[in-house]
């Protein structure tokens, strides 16, 4: 995946490079603009309509499977009420089993911190805001047993990379 993203990044790169370098050595000839204005408008109109259209497919499509991973119908979720402080997460619960979802309600005592799960690969796996004032509700179902860290994702304070904590799951 992180290939493919800079592939993408690459061609992209390079396109708007293109673009520049077809800019600059035509910027010496004057032209009139009333004679690309009318083209340029068109182009304008047509690009406005391809986003809204593509804007309205792309969240038609995606929005449907939201939310996407709620809880399996009928099984009660194991839960685990979490709270980020300055500098340390509070959880009440912190061994579950793989394979059954996982109902986190997350907030914070003090500032906005982001409560970001990574697996024993340290990839991320999920993540929510944590804030103070509301209960964010994350719902993951860990397939992987072993230990996963719960590790800080915003910015919140002198001691913010020390804000880990440590979650078992274990096979069913
Ligand atoms: Cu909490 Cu960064």
């Amino acid at each position: 995946m992180q290939q493919l993203a800079w592939y993408v990044t690459l061609v992209v790169v390079i396109a708007i490079a293109a673009v520049f370098t077809k800019v600059a050595v035509q910027s010496g000839t004057a032209e009139d603009h009333a004679t690309v204005q009318g083209r340029a408008y068109r182009i304008r109109a047509w690009l406005f309509w391809a986003l809204v259209i593509g804007g309205i497919a792309i969240a038609a499509g995606t929005l449907r499977t939201l939310p996407y991973a709620a809880a399996s119908a009928g099984g009660s979720p194991q839960v685990i009420n979490a709270t980020g402080h300055q500098w340390y997460w509070d959880l009440d619960q912190d061994v579950v089993t793989a394979g059954e979802p996982v109902e986190f309600r997350v907030t914070s005592a003090d500032v906005n911190h982001g409560f970001g799960i990574y697996d024993p690969d340290l990839r991320i796996v999920a993540q929510v805001q944590a804030m103070p004032g509301y209960i964010n509700v994350l719902r993951h179902t860990f397939e992987r047993p072993g230990i996963y860290q719960v590790m800080c994702l915003e910015y919140c304070g002198i001691a913010h990379h020390a804000m880990i904590a440590e979650i078992e799951v274990q096979a069913p």
